[in-house]
């Protein structure tokens, strides 16, 4: 029997994951497929109730539905329930499970870039409060790094963010940005600032330690004025790109039944994506 899975969101035209999964279905001659379903906010609960009748093995979730299928799940893993959401969801004996794969991936991309960063990163400063950053709190926290400053426009959202994580959460105000940056060894951007149609994140690595991590999880482009800037720095860059391979793994696995690899070919491919050739 064919296996199926999708990714559901409103819009998802946008969507590279089905270049992802359609690509390890080749690799790994499975006979399946993986297509995008643009799914209406007053739809999602018709859509999953529906799933295994429809013949899915499961799907991914992206925005406006990470909550909602939260929500809808019968049983949710502990990622999922600490970030508050879920982007990945699969069928066990008809129930509906759920899990958060973006702290997954997120630590997966700096486990293959910058092997042990979490032994000397010390203290990390997160840029951004919204559903992205949670999932990096979650995963930082998880790695045992002991303080994390938290920094975001609209303050409030970070105060959310630290009484939800915890004391080793510390707030910075956005105006204050690098005011601690000498003593960071990881430096994450969550926010949408610095992507193509965005406004530029400004930010100056001027004052960062030289052994100072730069990731930003904006992947277009690729080459972020952030990351530019670390670059000419001389500091480790991680693009956001990794990030988005690395959290398909787990899913894949659910559906398909092999733990497929994020390889440089498949890297490749995505990056000619968002060239647009
Ligand atoms: P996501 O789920 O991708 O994190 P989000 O929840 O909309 O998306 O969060 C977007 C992040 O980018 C927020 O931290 C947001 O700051 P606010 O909480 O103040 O809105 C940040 N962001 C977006 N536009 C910004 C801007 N012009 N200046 C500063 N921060 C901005």
């Amino acid at each position: 029997m064919s296996l199926k899975a999708c990714v559901i969101g409103w819009p998802i035209e946008h969507s590279r994951s089905p270049l992802i999964h359609g690509h390890w279905l080749e690799t790994y001659g499975i006979d399946g497929s993986y297509s995008k379903v643009a799914v209406e906010p007053d739809q999602l609960e018709t859509f999953l109730s529906g799933l295994e009748a429809n013949g899915y093995a499961g799907c991914n979730v992206t925005v406006p539905h990470k909550e909602g299928a939260l929500a809808q799940a019968a049983v949710a893993d502990a990622s999922a329930r600490t970030i508050g959401a879920a982007n990945t969801l699969w069928l066990e004996d008809g129930k509906l499970m759920a899990s958060n794969t973006d702290a997954y991936g997120f630590l997966a991309n700096l486990d293959e870039h910058v092997s042990g960063w979490d032994q000397s990163a010390g203290t990390a400063l997160v840029l951004g409060a919204g559903g992205a950053a949670r999932a990096i709190l979650h995963g930082l926290l998880s790695r045992g790094i002991e303080k994390i400053i938290l920094t975001n426009r609209t303050r409030a959202r970070a105060e959310t963010l630290a009484k939800y994580f915890g004391p080793a959460i510390e707030i910075v105000d956005w105006e204050e940005r690098e005011s601690q940056l000498a003593d960071c060894g990881l430096v994450v951007n969550t926010t949408s600032l610095g992507m193509t149609g965005s406004l530029p994140l400004e930010f100056d690595l001027v004052s960062a330690n030289d052994n100072c991590i730069v990731n930003d999880l904006v992947y277009a482009p690729l080459e972020t004025g952030l990351l530019a800037n670390a670059r000419e720095r001389g500091l480790a860059c991680v693009d956001g790109l990794g990030m988005l391979l690395h959290q398909a793994v787990p899913g894949f696995e659910k559906w398909f039944g092999v733990r497929p690899e994020v390889t440089g070919e498949l890297r490749e491919l995505i990056v000619a994506n968002l060239r647009g050739e």
